[in-house]
C-alpha cells in the first residue's frame, strides 16, 4: 500500500514517488491546506486541474466540526468530502497549540499538556477536550486519511533547553503509544522530528524517531517565529540523520524560498498555508516576484498577472480586473487570486521536480531564489 522510492537524485535534493492506497504522488510534494475538508476558496475540480495530488486536513478541526458521527456516517473523510486522491491529517497538537491560545505555564490559559496527553478548551464553542496519543490515532483511523500523524508538542521559539527536552520525551512517548493505538494496515504513521533550536536535541530526537523504523518521518517545530537562517540549519541538521530511503516531510513550510532551501537539504514533502492565505490578502507570487494586488498602480494595468503562468487566473484576467475585484471584495477575487497562488506553487514543485531530474537543481535554484522573493 504505502511506499516511497527516490528515482534521482541531483546534490541533496531527491525527486521521487510515493505509493499510497490513493494513489501516486510525485515527490518534491506541496500539499495545498484544506484544514476543514476544504480548501479555502478552491474546489476539488479546480485543485485538480492545477495538479495537486494530496491534500491536508486537520485533526483538530474536523474532530470539532463536524465531528466523528458525520464523517465515519459519511463512510470516511475522502467520502465525506468526495476526495478520492490521497489525504494526510495533522494529529492536532500543533492546532492545539496555536489555536486554544495562551499557553502552558500562563494562568489564564487554555491548554494544558501533562504525560498523559493535551487537555484544551476549543476555539468555537470553549468546551473542555482531552487528546490523547492513542485518542488522536483512532479519531485518523475513523477518517482514513493515506498518512496520520502522532499527537506531538511543538515548542515556541525561544524556549530553554530544559522545556526543549521534555518536549522531545513527551514526543517520543508520545509516538511509542501511537505506534501501539495504530491498528489499520492502509494508513500510516509518520514520525515527527522535535527538539526545538538545539543541535544536540534535533540529532537525539532524530535519531530516537528513526529507531522506531516508521515509513516517513517529519520535522517538526520550525517556522515558529525563529530566524530563517536556524530554520535551514535545523532542517539541513535533522535530514543528514533521516533514512535515505524514506520520505522526509517539513511541517507547516513554507514560502517559496523556504521550500527550495528545504528540497536542496533533502526534504520532499510540504504543507503550508501561505499561498491560499496571502491568496485572500491580495498577496500574489508570480515569476517576476511578488505583486500586492490591492496596489493604485494596477488599476489601469491591463496585462496579465504572471506573463509565465498557465493558470486559468492568468489565462483569462488582467491586473486591473483581479485589483477591481479585490477592492470590492467580490468572492471571485478570493478563487482566483487562490487559482493563481497554489498553481504558482504546484508549478514550482513541477519545476523542481525536472531541475533534479536533468541535474540543474542549483543552477534553478539559485535563479529562483533571486526572483520570487523581489517585491513588485
Ligand atoms: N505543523 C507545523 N509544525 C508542526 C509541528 O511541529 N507539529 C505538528 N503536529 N504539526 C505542525
Ligand atoms: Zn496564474
Amino acid at each position: 500500500m504505502f511506499d516511497f522510492k527516490v528515482i534521482t537524485r541531483d546534490g541533496k535534493a531527491r525527486r521521487g514517488k510515493l505509493k499510497t492506497s490513493h494513489g501516486e504522488i510525485d515527490t518534491p510534494v506541496f500539499m495545498p491546506v484544506g484544514t476543514q475538508g476544504t480548501v479555502k476558496a478552491m474546489t476539488h475540480r479546480l485543485l485538480e486541474e492545477i495538479g495537486a495530488q494530496i491534500i491536508l486536513g486537520n485533526t483538530y478541526h474536523l474532530y470539532l466540526r463536524p465531528g466523528l458521527d458525520v464523517i465515519t456516517g459519511a463512510g470516511g473523510l475522502h467520502r465525506f468530502i468526495s476526495w478520492d486522491k490521497p489525504i494526510l491529517t495533522d494529529s492536532g497538537g500543533y492546532q492545539v497549540f496555536s489555536l486554544a491560545q495562551g499557553r502552558f505555564g500562563d494562568r489564564k490559559s487554555k491548554v494544558r499538556v501533562s504525560d498523559e496527553g493535551v487537555e484544551f478548551r476549543d476555539h468555537l464553542a470553549g468546551d473542555l477536550h482531552f487528546f490523547t496519543p492513542e485518542r488522536v490515532v483512532q479519531i485518523q483511523e475513523a477518517f482514513g486519511s493515506d498518512i496520520i500523524m502522532p499527537l506531538d508538542e511543538c515548542v515556541e521559539y525561544p524556549v530553554d533547553k530544559e522545556y526543549a527536552r521534555k518536549a522531545l520525551e513527551r514526543t517520543l512517548s508520545w509516538l511509542d503509544r501511537s505506534i501501539k493505538a495504530k491498528s489499520r494496515e492502509e494508513q500510516s504513521l509518520f514520525g515527527i522530528v522535535q527538539g526545538a533550536f538545539f543541535e544536540d536535541l534535533r540529532v537525539e530526537a532524530a535519531k530516537r524517531t528513526v529507531e522506531r523504523e516508521l515509513p516517513g518521518y517529519a520535522i517538526g517545530g520550525l517556522s515558529v517565529g525563529e530566524p530563517k537562517e536556524i530554520m535551514y540549519s535545523m532542517t539541513e541538521l535533522v535530514c543528514e540523520y533521516l533514512p535515505a530511503d524514506k520520505p522526509r516531510y517539513l511541517m507547516g513550510v513554507g514560502k517559496p524560498e523556504d521550500i527550495i532551501n528545504a528540497v536542496a537539504a533533502g526534504v520532499d514533502m510540504f504543507d503550508c498555508v501561505v499561498p491560499t492565505r496571502n491568496a485572500r490578502t491580495g498577496t500574489l507570487f508570480t515569476s517576476l516576484g511578488i505583486v500586492n494586488i490591492r496596489h493604485e498602480k494596477f488599476k489601469k494595468d491591463f496585462s496579465p498577472l504572471d506573463p509565465n503562468c498557465d493558470c486559468y487566473t492568468c489565462r483569462n484576467f488582467t491586473k486591473a480586473y483581479l485589483r477591481h475585484l479585490f477592492v470590492a471584495e467580490e468572492i471571485s477575487s478570493y478563487v482566483l487570486n487562490t487559482i493563481h497562488n497554489l498553481r504558482f506553487y504546484l508549478r514550482l514543485m513541477e519545476d523542481i521536480r525536472t531541475a533534479i531530474e536533468v541535474g540543474k537543481f542549483e543552477s534553478y535554484r539559485r535563479d529562483i531564489l533571486e526572483r520570487v522573493t523581489r517585491k513588485l
